[in-house]
């Protein structure tokens, strides 16, 4: 199935079950429109429907990347967000639809990740990027705030005063910066960054995908629980596993020193 939208390709590897979803807009720097931002959850759905008939799980990792050589996204599209604020985006929308997905999604990042784009980037469960990619939150020279949750991720991954630093100044940082920070999981020179980044995501789809959406919800719960409520949490998702058909195929094949083949049930 490769079924495009208006401003999202997509793209579903039935081999390793990695779905890809292109941000297509490359002439405005992949920026956030009402329609990529409903396309991406569109495109979501689409990939998500290759479970309906498969045995187990199909669609085992996401990954998202912007299209053209300049931007992974450059946020929200300053000529229309206005509009958007008013009312006319997606619901639910694309950042909690991410971050809600069952699968893992991964940000590719080669290119500018500013604002509403970095924000897309922290819905994603990890953030990988070329070495001359650059995050920031130029909203401040707009007069507006990051305004779904930026500083807010931010602040938890890197501190307060990184968070501020980057909203209140408005500048770009580098890839590396942001690697130093946890703001993104790695940084590859733009040689290998293709080929790294397929090895990352090929290995996770690889993974006992049940475990995946599981560790998925505890890691999720974790921003905002206690600990005694998270540990209680895991406590039944691991009771839950406990039962699953991938469990019981996992202690086989490392009894009968062989890879285990999950299925997703
Ligand atoms: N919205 C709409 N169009 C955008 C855009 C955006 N966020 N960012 C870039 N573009 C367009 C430019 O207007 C330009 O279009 P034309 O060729 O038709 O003129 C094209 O993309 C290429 O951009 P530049 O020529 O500016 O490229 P550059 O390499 O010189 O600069 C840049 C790149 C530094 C990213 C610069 O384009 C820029 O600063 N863009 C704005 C970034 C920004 O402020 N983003 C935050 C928006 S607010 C937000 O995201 C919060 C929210 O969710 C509500």
């Amino acid at each position: 199935m490769d079924d495009n939208l208006d401003t999202v390709l997509v793209e579903f590897d039935d081999e390793t079950g990695v779905g890809t979803l292109t941000m297509n807009r490359p002439d405005a720097l992949n920026a956030l429109s009402g329609q990529l931002r409903d396309d991406i959850v569109a495109g979501l759905q689409q990939l998500e429907a290759e479970n309906d008939d498969a045995e187990g799980i199909a669609l085992r990792a996401v990954v998202l990347e912007g299209a053209g050589e300049k931007a992974f996204c450059a946020g929200a599209d300053i000529g229309g967000f206005s509009d958007e604020s008013a009312g006319a985006t997606s619901a639910p929308s694309h950042y909690d639809f991410v971050r809600e997905f069952p699968v893992p999604v991964i940000a590719k990042i080669d290119g500018y990740c500013l604002g509403g784009g970095l924000e897309t980037a922290l819905a994603c469960d990890f953030r990988l990027a070329s070495e001359g990619s650059t995050f920031g939150f130029p909203e401040v020279n707009l007069g507006i705030l990051p305004g779904a949750g930026g500083v807010q991720y931010v602040s938890k991954l890197a501190g307060p005063s990184v968070a501020k630093e980057l909203a209140m100044f408005g500048n770009h940082i580098s890839a590396e910066r942001a690697a130093e920070e946890g703001i993104i999981n790695h940084v590859y020179d733009e040689d290998a960054f293709d080929d790294e980044v397929e090895a990352f995501v090929t290995e996770l789809a690889g993974q006992a995908p049940l475990s995946i959406q599981a560790i998925k919800k505890s890691a999720d719960m974790a921003v905002h629980s206690g600990l005694e409520e998270g540990i209680a949490y895991d406590g039944q998702l691991f009771a839950e596993l406990l039962k699953t058909e991938d469990h019981a195929e996992g202690a086989a094949a490392f009894g009968e020193d062989r890879e285990p083949e999950f299925q997703g049930k």
